[in-house]
């Protein structure tokens, strides 16, 4: 028998016992005439001791033992006089009788506990001894364990996992695809899934019903904490249902897996629309775990002389509560956050609510105290708050406050990784101007349907319209996306050509689609959730990396395969792919 027991597992009852273990040396300890070994697997870390005036040539033995070395041993389960309550089976020891060196190792490039001194390239080049450590490890069981809790709530409301294709024709969802080329098919390209929209769309009308797969997306954008070019999603489609539906049977499903993993019982889901989304919070995926609402000044501040806001299509504020005493220095470290071109604005007005009432501003030259007494009363601050104000475009004001909002958050310690709060951000807009293509994109994807009132608006204002879209978003990540579809070929003809599609280029992209929707599609619509996203949200940090087995760096390369790499000549002669001889 290789072993009887998993190193996670012995206690105190099972003392006197006669076991086999097997499993990592993590570390060796020699005192005098005792060598005390840890051995690591997947379960736990038990201590074997060696004792010398027992059996020298087997202690001998041990005291050979490296990091990683991989070994078997035969020993006896014995109480410890010096017990470790840190380790669950700090209890006990086994006195060895026998060791088996099963393979040695090298000396790993870092140390393989839960705190490492290697850094993330290393780790990565090294995944696999990584993946030894126990968060790292553990994070894959939180993975494990997530995927069974999505799995079991779908499946028992009727959900069937249905694979689709990896080599596909592209699917627009605002990312680049990464291409494929086809060898049988000299010249010609498929494309890896972005996502597969078209294909579980195409199961409904297929007659499914209701559909899921846990699948592998890739999208060839930038990269960062929270995004990988090859993620994993939750994908789910359903027919026969209207927006209502989709919401109640996907917060429910968010809260069963709340409640099995984490043992968490979410409130119910408030709602909120797009609009107020990026009116209060400036973003469509606000974390409504603090307040700090963005507050409209205009009418409070105009008038006064002022230029920078006189000339302002929208002056607004946040409040950052007890940051009154906050040196220059610190202030000025904001004006630079607001100046770094991720955030776009000019600069920042600043007003201390000071604890006896009085104010001291960066506009004291404008407004006199009353004037900052009515600022006060509007943003509903108190004294030692510090009041924060910014002018320009609306749009562009409310997004910097917004992302000013979080770093305050941050800086003031305002949030708590263990307190989750969902909500459904509804109503997006159906399209947006791009200045770039010069034409509308669609917010969420083309198969979006518009809300019904509004399909005239599709002729005459289409930027007016407003979808059948929504997005989940969880402490101000957004986990997941979608929408009721467009199920007739009339519409879904009407928003390619409002995309600026030709019925040909519509035809020759998405044909089969338009071609199924004569077929009897049913009315339909879905959601897909990131799950690696869910996993680390699970797990309380930001970066999707520590919750993937073999990830991408921020580079898109994985480090460990060296990948991507060239191909060989005769490879790229069979794709017809002409060869670079400088690329290499
Ligand atoms: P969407 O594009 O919003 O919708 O994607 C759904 C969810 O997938 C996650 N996600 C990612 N996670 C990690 N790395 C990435 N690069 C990445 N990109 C997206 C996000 C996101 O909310 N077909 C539609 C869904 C639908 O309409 O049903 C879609 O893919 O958590």
């Amino acid at each position: 028998m290789m072993r009887t027991h998993t190193c996670g597992e012995l206690r105190l009852k099972d003392t006197g016992k006669e076991i086999v273990l097997a499993g990592w040396v993590q570390k060796t300890r020699d005192l005098g005439g005792m060598t005390f070994v840890d051995i690591r697997d997947r379960y736990g870390i038990t201590q074997i001791v060696f004792n010398q005036d027992e059996d020298i040539e087997l202690c001998k033995n041990a005291r050979k033992l490296g990091r990683e070395y991989v070994v078997r041993i035969r020993g006896l389960v014995c109480e410890r006089s010096n017990k470790n309550p840190e380790m669950p089976t700090g209890e006990i020891e086994i006195k060895a009788a026998k060791l088996d060196i099963l393979n040695t190792s090298k000396v790993p490039p870092f140390t393989i506990e839960k705190t490492t001194d290697g850094g993330e390239d290393i780790r990565m080049k090294y995944r696999y001894l990584d993946l030894r450590r126990p968060d790292i490890k553990s994070n894959m069981e939180l993975r494990y364990a997530l995927s069974k809790a999505c799995r079991s709530y779908l499946d028992a409301k009727g959900f069937i996992e249905i694979e689709t294709p990896v080599l596909i024709k592209t699917t627009p969802e605002g990312a680049r695809d990464f291409i494929v080329p086809s060898r049988l098919n000299q010249g010609e390209f498929y494309a890896l899934p972005q996502s597969p929209q078209t294909f579980k769309q195409l199961l409904m009308v297929a007659g499914f019903d209701r559909y899921f797969q846990l699948v592998k997306c890739f999208r060839d954008e930038d990269l960062r904490a929270d995004r990988q070019p090859e993620f994993t999603q939750i994908d789910c489609e359903m027919s026969f249902v209207d927006q209502e539906d989709v919401l109640n049977t996907f917060e429910g499903f968010i809260k069963h897996i709340f409640r099995t993993v984490k043992e968490i019982d979410l409130d119910d889901f408030p709602r909120m629309s797009y609009q107020e989304a990026m009116r209060l919070y400036g973003s469509d995926k606000p974390d409504i775990r603090f307040g700090m609402s963005i507050v409209d000044l205009s009418h409070q501040s105009k008038g006064k002389g002022f230029g920078i806001f006189d000339q302002a299509d929208l002056v607004a504020g946040i409040v950052a509560p007890g940051a009154a005493t906050w040196s220059r220095k610190q202030i000025d470290k904001l004006i630079d956050y607001i100046k770094t071109p991720q955030v776009g604005g000019q600069g920042l007005i600043w007003v201390k609510v000071n604890e006896d009432g009085s104010f001291k501003s960066s506009v004291d030259k404008f407004y006199n105290p009353d004037d900052l007494k009515l600022w006060q009363e509007t943003m509903n601050a108190h004294p030692g708050d510090l009041l924060l104000l910014m002018s320009g475009n609306d749009l562009a004001v409310r997004r910097a406050l917004g992302l000013l909002r979080l770093r305050l958050a941050a800086q003031l310690n305002l949030t708590d990784a263990n307190d989750y709060q969902a909500l459904w951000i509804t109503d997006f807009p159906l399209v947006e101007w791009s200045e770039e293509d010069q034409r509308f994109v669609a917010l969420h994807h083309p198969f979006t349907s518009p809300k019904k009132e509004d399909i005239p608006l599709m002729d005459t204002n289409p930027a007016q319209v407003k979808a059948n879209a929504y997005d989940l978003v969880i402490n101000g990540v957004e986990i997941g996306g979608g929408s009721i579809r467009i199920h007739e070929r009339p519409l879904q003809e009407k928003m390619f050509s409002l995309l600026g599609f030709s019925d040909e280029e519509a035809k020759e992209k998405f044909g089969f689609l338009l071609g199924a929707f004569e077929y009897g599609a049913p009315p339909h619509g879905g959601i897909a959730f990131g799950f690696d996203r869910l996993c680390s949200m699970f797990g309380g940090t930001d970066s999707i990396r520590d919750y993937i087995a073999f990830p991408k760096n921020n580079a898109g390369r994985d480090t460990m395969l060296d990948a991507p790499s060239i191909a060989d000549d005769k490879q790229l002669k069979e794709l017809h792919l002409e060869i670079k001889k400088d690329h290499r």
